[in-house]
């Protein structure tokens, strides 16, 4: 990854005639300016630098500051069983901007969001919470940080109504997994609407999101198959290739080209051992990716598929409700016909205000899972007030409400992307996604950035290294459906003033110079 990196530099040193591939990722992706790589690289460094110097003359970290590890001091004569602060980085990079990371919340993740406040007295490495009744002054934010894109986590409304109902009638747990007693008629219900809703013939539903993806990879490839995974795709599915055994390959980005280059090389080659053909092949995308805001390029990489004769799975994490005319993801944003996808993939924890995670597609393959999967075979089935706050969320996603929130979201989006680039940011991704990541390139710069957010009533989530190459540190904003217009605006001055105090009006774009953005 840092090597990735330091290419990057090099790139700028020393520019050559760009390919055309080049060109389609600059409509998305503006390129800091090369003194800006070079201050967060330069900003690692001294950090580097600084903690070297600090552990040689103090020892390691942890038992050196308030006994903060003392807990987990191991008995004598055992290996140690584990170590929270493992890491150089963790315990001299991380540790310095954790107080912007793992902020609890004391309410509803709605339009707004109570902060919970807390107070660390040993340089981050413990943290002590401040009970409610002591906190001196609520922190009430406009929360730009939640998931929460349709507005549909609430603590009150029909779909909790709906919850609430199912409690009273089928209590919390099933105790049992779907293919035992675990099986509610509420699930049938649920994954009938969801087929219906996603426009194939089947679907089933898992407790858990990460779990759906991680156990049911495994399920679908295994040694022998290859599978060709975006480079940016989530930990849940890396885990489940991992698991698979089968031989994964990696491409850039987003990067048609790129994912045509390896997948008919690897059609010619075969096997690159045994030279026989892969057993099968299989592309993994998401459709909206959290962290860089992009919208997989679905057309282009199902004509590259059918061209192949390789599979596709699609994770529709952070699309689905929140993306297309009628909130049925990507494939509806461009118009195709979901039957195309051979596997799609989809979390309830976003748009739905919920939690778990489903698979569809054909019938047989949906029978197949069922039995097959270990995200759905093995563990307890989805509780009853989730699957009814689910199916009441569909249910209202498909009447006029609904849909109207869908092209609120849509708007809200665009709206604010739009002014993020007109401030001077450097902002990721594309203009249709609810993810708008604003570039901050500096780790310092990531803590400064969301205390001087949540100072002036803003919630905002900040993402660095690993989670992003290094030097590409960003605040990630989530925009809901849930936002008024007079919300967003707020957060926009709040930004405006964060962004001029910690400088990080990066853009050489003058994007919207002239023009006045209305909502
Ligand atoms: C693309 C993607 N897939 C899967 C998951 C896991 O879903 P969950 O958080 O619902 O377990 C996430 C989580 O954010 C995600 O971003």
């Amino acid at each position: 990854m840092f090597f990735g990196n330091v290419s990057a530099i090099m790139k700028h040193l020393f520019k050559t005639n760009k390919t055309s591939n080049k060109k389609k990722l600059k409509s998305t992706f503006e390129e800091p300016h090369l003194a800006l790589s070079v201050a967060g690289y330069v900003s690692y460094v001294f950090l580097f630098v600084v903690g070297k110097v600090r552990e040689f003359i103090w020892g390691q970290g942890p038992l050196n500051h308030g006994g903060a590890n003392k807990a987990n001091a191991d008995p004598e004569g055992y290996a140690p069983l584990y170590a929270s602060f493992e890491s150089f980085y963790t315990r001299n990079v991380y540790r310095r901007l954790k107080d912007v990371f793992n902020r609890p919340i004391r309410s509803v993740p709605g339009a707004k969001v109570r902060l919970a406040q807390r107070k660390s007295h040993d340089n981050f490495w413990t943290w002590k919470m401040t009970p409610a009744e002591e906190e001196e002054q609520e922190l009430n934010c406009i929360n730009l940080a939640s998931y929460n894109y349709l507005g549909y986590a609430e603590s009150s409304g029909p779909r909790t109504e709906a919850a609430i109902k199912a409690v009273a009638e089928r209590g919390l747990a099933p105790c049992s997994p779907r293919l035992e007693t675990g099986t509610l008629s509420a699930h049938k219900r649920l994954e009938s609407d969801l087929s219906a809703f996603l426009g194939v013939d089947d679907a089933m539903v898992v407790g858990m999101g990460f779990a759906t993806n991680a156990l049911s990879l495994p399920a679908l490839v295994r040694k022998g198959c290859l599978v060709l995974s975006d480079e940016k795709n989530h930990a849940s599915l890396i885990l489940g290739l991992r698991l698979s055994g089968a031989t994964v390959m990696v491409f850039k980005h987003n990067n048609v080209d790129n994912l045509e280059k390896i997948l008919r090389k690897a059609v010619i080659q075969g096997h690159p051992r045994t030279r026989r053909p892969w057993k099968k092949i299989l592309i993994v995308v998401e459709g909206v990716y959290s962290m860089e805001g992009t919208i997989v390029k679905l057309p282009e990489i199902l004509a590259i598929k059918n061209k192949y004769g390789a599979y596709l799975y699609l994770d529709e994490a952070h699309s689905i409700g929140a993306m297309g005319p009628n909130g049925r993801g990507v494939v509806d944003h461009f118009g195709l016909n979901p039957k195309d996808i051979d596997i799609m993939m989809g979390t309830f924890t976003k748009s739905f205000g919920a939690s778990g995670g489903y698979i569809a597609g054909s019938k047989p393959l949906i029978d197949f899972l069922r039995r097959q999967s270990h995200a759905s075979a093995y563990p307890a089935s989805m509780s009853a007030p989730v699957v009814a706050q689910i199916d009441a969320a569909l249910r209202s996603l498909s009447d006029p409400e609904g849909q109207s929130r869908v092209k609120r979201l849509a708007r809200n989006a665009s709206y604010f992307r739009r002014r993020l680039q007109q401030m001077g940011c450097i902002v990721y991704g594309d203009d249709a996604s609810p993810v708008v990541p604003v570039m901050l390139y500096m780790p310092a710069k990531i803590s400064a950035a969301v205390n001087g957010l949540w100072s002036r009533g803003v919630a905002g989530i900040a993402v660095g290294f690993p989670a992003t190459n290094m030097a590409e540190e960003r605040i990630r904003f989530c925009i809901s459906a849930s936002h008024t217009e007079a919300m967003l605006d707020e957060a926009l001055e709040a930004i405006d003033a964060v962004a001029t105090e910690y400088n990080f009006k990066h853009s050489r774009r003058f994007e919207y110079a002239d023009t006045k953005i209305v909502y």
